[in-house]
């Protein structure tokens, strides 16, 4: 079904303007004035932006953690991210030593097929090279079109990888055409400080943010960055939590090093305080890198504002309070790390962000879509609105106001973290390939619609695109 959007205020990470747009095989087939298409439903905007769908790269849906297994899966996280204006999301797949990376990746297919909303690709774990993994990777990236590998540099005896892994990884992404991303926590220091705490008796929550404090992922994050300037390769922080690690990013730009950093929204407005919470309360806030002493947030926002950091991921990988934070009641290391955020991740940036006047608008589009879509190998694909892109697009009311609640959230978890919290700005509809999965504020998708993304190498995008990787965010 054609579509055509007309009197919404369209605005990418460079422009905002008035035009219309006329959406066709799920791509978008032209964009001005008085289009013509007789057939088309005519998509009213009025009083709206229109905005280039958003693009989550930092998700875990239907992962195991703990022993237990997130709440949200590839339907009803997608669901929830779609509510939130997201339109693509990449999913990391975790792997096993020793296990073939097929097994995997298939598994990971199994568990998004039928499920998801919108489309989707995956980033693949790393978590050992040797000879076998070298030589499964050229396939990786070249038939699977998972151009993003992820290694964890703490979880100690769970995912965690040596520094030798961590850098023939980064030898092996600049020789493939892939982008390293890390969790960069000093997996060995927490884990000392961590049998400390628990042989001291110190049981509740507000431990988990005492025992990995800024230093260790300020240390590991220069860590990475200094490997990846050796490798002359290119890296992507998760999750930066703090000035610590979000100082060294930004020296690791200035010395020119190929170090781009992601935030997320828990970390730009709530704090370490909130694990204090009561009656366990705190549980629902554990997650790593942890919350962090409140000053940290401003710091986090003026990095945005200067390109310093560049995308928001939502980290997404809830767990129940009820029956699956409480296996930690005892003991905070119990406690699966995690929190549900894919729902609220643009909301935040546009309400704390654009709202509060600051970041502008079109880094608002930059920093939740196109950045994201350019650094992972999605543009112009995705994460713009041009001619000839899939027509993933947010009709997006900036005016409406309402209250954050796991009353009227959509994830099938238990609790909100931003419980209670005044927002401003709601997507009306969103429109996956040209097709509604949110319709005046109702879903209308269908599970199994979302396709998966086979993503370019990193790099090979245009000369001009290459330029503007360099040079926009300095
Ligand atoms: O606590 C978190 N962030 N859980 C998800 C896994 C990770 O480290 O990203
Ligand atoms: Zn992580
Ligand atoms: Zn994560
Ligand atoms: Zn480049």
């Amino acid at each position: 079904m054609k579509k055509i959007i007309k009197n919404g205020v369209i605005v990418t990470a460079s422009d905002t303007y008035e035009a219309e747009i006329l959406i066709e095989d799920g791509v978008i087939k032209a964009i001005g004035h008085d289009l013509q298409a007789n057939d088309a439903e005519v998509v009213d905007a009025k009083g709206c932006y229109v905005f280039p769908g958003g693009i989550d790269p930092h998700t875990h849906l239907d992962m195991p953690f703990g022993g237990t297994v997130t709440k949200d899966d590839f339907e009803t996280g997608t669901i929830g991210a779609a509510f939130g204006g997201t339109t693509t999301v990449i999913d990391f797949c975790l792997t096993n030593k020793g296990v073939p990376l097929a097994n995997a990746i298939n598994a990971w297919h199994a568990k998004s097929k039928d499920k998801a909303v919108i489309d989707y690709g995956f980033h693949l774990m790393i978590a050992e090279i040797t000879e076998d993994v070298l030589n499964q990777l050229p396939s990786v990236i070249n038939e699977e079109g998972i151009t993003s590998f992820k290694v964890f540099m703490a979880y100690k005896n769970v995912f965690q990888a040596d520094d030798a892994t961590l850098y023939r990884t980064l030898l092996a992404a600049k020789e493939l055409g892939a982008l390293v991303m890390v969790h960069a926590e000093n997996g060995d220091v927490i884990d000392y400080l961590t049998t400390k705490a628990l042989e001291e008796g110190n049981t509740s929550p507000i431990y988990h943010a005492l025992t990995r404090p800024p230093e260790v992922e300020g240390e590991a994050t220069g860590r990475a960055s200094r490997l990846t300037g050796l490798a002359d390769s290119q890296l992507y922080v998760v999750h930066v939590s703090c000035a610590d690690a979000a100082d060294r990013i930004a020296e690791a730009r200035k010395k020119g090093w190929n170090v781009w950093g992601e935030t997320c929204p828990q970390y730009l407005v709530l704090d370490q305080s909130y694990l204090e919470k009561p009656d366990f309360e705190g549980a629902k806030y554990v997650w790593s890198p942890p919350l962090r002493e409140k000053w940290n947030q401003e710091k986090l926002w003026t990095a945005l504002k200067n390109g310093e950091l560049q995308t928001i991921g939502s980290d997404q990988c809830s767990f129940d309070f009820k029956g699956q934070k409480d296996l930690g009641k005892d003991d905070f290391t119990k406690i699966p790390n995690g929190g549900p955020i894919i729902e609220d991740r643009m909301t935040i940036l546009f309400s704390e962000g654009v709202k509060k006047g600051r970041i502008s608008l079109n880094q608002f589009v930059d920093l939740t879509s196109t950045r994201a879509a350019k650094l992972f190998g999605l543009f112009p694909q995705k994460g713009t609105i041009a001619v000839g892109t899939d027509a993933d697009i947010v009709i997006y009311d900036p005016n409406a106001e309402r209250t954050l609640s796991a009353e009227t959230h959509h994830l099938a978890v238990d609790y909100s973290a931003f419980e209670g919290m005044e927002v401003t700005g709601e997507p009306v509809s969103v429109l996956s390939r040209g097709e509604y999965v949110i319709k005046d504020k109702q879903f209308v998708g269908n599970p199994g619609s979302g396709k998966f993304l086979k993503r370019s190498k990193f790099g090979e995008h245009s000369a001009q695109q290459n330029k503007e990787l360099h040079t926009s965010s300095n």
